[in-house]
């Protein structure tokens, strides 16, 4: 028996120091490596562009040249120093300590003072790449170079099939970075219930049909669906579609391990999730708009007041986590099966 029992009824929580131990932080990180790591949009590099991205804790770059977006190391092959650390417009990676040169695809070009060194370059001179998908404009980047993003996209891509995601269009007011005090899987168990919606946001509350609010599993992923109350925003959902006639306020999809897609019926919120430390996330927004006669309406309508109200949430949880009196908690079999199937996925 894994750390959380199969069955929910019989589950306890994560034990507290999940949220706090160092070795523990630094082992559930490396889960990140080998899953797919959402890194950016394409609509947000262009040709010549050398950006810095995270796959869990390991620094990459996200370059374009010639149309191509590949994803790289960002750590020198020499001594192992930290490429870059900004945005750059660039045809050529130059590392700031020794002078190497790497062009944008990761092949060592240039090293001074190496003419006498036997065997050099050799391939282990380039910088090692990630795999890279692009899903409607969204970049992902997974370690495994063998891992298959169709299976891991597929409950998505079939869910959402009447967004026209070539109408989402980014918007740079929206854009928002959040320094939070807390561990990062507090942020996700948190996201993946709206059993706290009428405690902790009146004004989402009023918007939303708590009664009916639902709880999808997937094996990598959870769907939370919204139901609007009467009268309030909802998506205009085609016939062929399964829930077509529903009045969805708002599509919650939690993507293992931390990318969140919000869909609305204005477009789409991303946030993502970055680890900084046991007690320390970062957590980066996107807001892409396809309908803005809708923007700011409904379930996906204040959404800055909601993102507050959470965060104060979880930075509190995170001091209850030290207490030597609180360790494991039990799970609401219907309102938090979302947070007990991030937790398996965590721990199996
Ligand atoms: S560490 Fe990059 S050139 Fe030496
Ligand atoms: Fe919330």
């Amino acid at each position: 028996m894994g750390v959380i029992h199969p069955d929910i009824t019989k589950a306890q929580t994560l034990p507290s120091n999940f949220y706090h131990d160092e070795e523990i932080y630094r082992q559930l990180i490396t889960k990140f490596h080998t899953e797919w790591s959402f890194i950016g949009m394409e609509s947000t590099i262009s040709n010549g562009t050398v950006l810095p991205v995270l796959i869990g804790d390991i620094p990459m770059l996200m370059t374009k040249e010639n149309g191509i977006i590949r994803c790289v190391s960002n750590v020198c092959t020499h001594r192992g120093m930290i490429l870059c650390d900004e945005q750059q417009q660039t045809s050529t990676i130059t590392c700031p300590y020794h002078g190497r040169t790497f062009s944008l695809c990761g092949k060592m070009k240039q090293m001074p003072k190496f003419d006498q060194v036997d065997n050099f370059p050799s391939e282990s001179d380039n910088l090692p790449h990630a795999n890279v998908v692009n899903w409607h404009g969204l970049i992902f980047a997974s370690l495994d170079l063998e891992a298959s993003f169709e299976d891991y996209f597929s409950a998505i891509e079939d869910r959402m099939s009447f967004v026209d995601f070539e109408k989402l269009d980014r918007q740079e007011k929206m854009a928002r970075e959040h320094e939070i005090s807390a561990n990062w899987m507090l942020y996700v168990d948190n996201y993946l219930e709206g059993f706290h919606i009428p405690y902790v946001h009146k004004g989402l509350n009023s918007v939303i049909d708590y009664k009916n609010y639902e709880t999808e599993i997937f094996a990598g992923a959870v769907l939370q669906v919204g139901y609007a109350v009467n009268g309030e925003e909802c998506f205009d959902i085609p016939q062929w579609h399964q829930d077509s006639g529903k009045s969805i306020a708002a599509y919650y999809w939690w993507i293992f391990p931390n990318l969140m897609l919000n869909f609305y019926p204005w477009g789409l919120s991303i946030n993502v999730v970055i680890p900084q430390g046991v007690n320390s996330t970062k957590v980066i927004y996107h807001g892409l708009v396809s309908d803005s006669k809708k923007f700011g309406k409904g379930a996906g309508g204040d959404l800055d007041t909601v993102e507050y109200e959470d965060q104060w949430i979880v930075e509190s949880c995170q001091k209850g986590m030290r207490s030597v009196l609180y360790n494991r908690g039990r799970y609401s079999p219907t309102m938090e099966r979302g947070v007990h199937h991030f937790h398996r996925l965590l721990t199996d």
